[in-house]
């Protein structure tokens, strides 16, 4: 059995925790500065994962957009661009989107309803690979490590940043706090309810924080425990 890949999260959030207000146009969290420290992080990874809300919202490109990242990718023998994924459980995704259009290898993971929705019209432009009746992001993860990615980046959203901590499989989470408040209950929080492991009283580890501009940005590591003499 091949290794998982390290899993890590990336999210910009509001200070009131919501990934997005509830405008039909993405509001934009981070700051420029942000935005190029998470290219960098990028283009560190094998894969980058989204949910397709994400998609069908957003309709991101997930690329490296710099020229100089992409050139250190290719002299280290990577692809120029991390392979994109996108998790759906019904397989209802436009072709349309720019996705399928840009960068390098595309991945569909999805159930036996989903593949037979979205085989025929992502044919040529993504491979689309079924999970069986639901999505086990665990088995997603044994995939992909047999596919060679080492290092996964999960950008979001909500349902699959949830998906990720509820089943304990994220090794990172970088979180972006931006100094904004969204204050509408019909905006996308950043997690869902969810039985995590260990409930409200394990504490994850605070690896790091640091300040880019306005935007404070925390380092933690859900699978360890908080260090020593800090309250369990
Ligand atoms: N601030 C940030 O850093 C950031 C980052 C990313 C996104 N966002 C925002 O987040 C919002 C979208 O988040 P969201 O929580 O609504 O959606 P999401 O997590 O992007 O996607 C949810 C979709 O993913 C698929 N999915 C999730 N769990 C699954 C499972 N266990 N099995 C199979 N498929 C599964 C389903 O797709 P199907 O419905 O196709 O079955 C589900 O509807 C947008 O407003 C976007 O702008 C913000």
């Amino acid at each position: 059995m091949s290794a998982r890949p390290y899993v890590l999260l990336s999210v910009a959030v509001s200070i009131d925790g919501y990934l997005d207000d509830a405008s039909p146009d993405r509001l934009l969290l981070s700051n420029p500065e942000d935005f190029d420290r998470v290219d960098a992080v990028r283009a560190d990874c094998d894969a980058i994962l989204v949910g397709a809300e994400t998609l069908r919202r957003d309709n991101p490109r997930l690329l490296v957009g710099s020229d100089t990242r992409r050139a250190h990718r290719i002299a280290a023998g990577k692809p120029e661009f991390p392979v994109k994924i996108v998790v759906t459980a019904t397989g209802e995704l436009d072709p349309e989107l720019r996705f399928f259009h840009t960068g390098g290898d595309k991945l569909v993971y999805t159930t036996d309803r989903g593949a037979a929705r979205s085989a025929g019209p992502l044919a040529g432009l993504a491979e689309v690979v079924s999970l069986g009746a639901s999505v086990d992001f665990g088995a997603l993860l044994e995939d992909l490590g047999r596919r060679g990615v080492g290092r996964l980046m999960v950008e979001g959203g909500g349902h699959i940043h949830t998906a990720f901590l509820a089943t304990d499989l994220a090794d990172e989470l970088l979180m972006a706090v931006a100094p904004v408040l969204v204050g509408d209950s019909a905006a996308p929080r950043f997690l869902r309810p969810a039985d995590f492991p260990g409930g409200p009283r394990r504490r994850m580890e605070l690896a790091d924080v640091a300040r880019v501009g306005d935007v404070a940005l925390l380092r933690y590591l859900p699978k360890q425990r908080a260090a020593p003499g800090t309250p369990q």
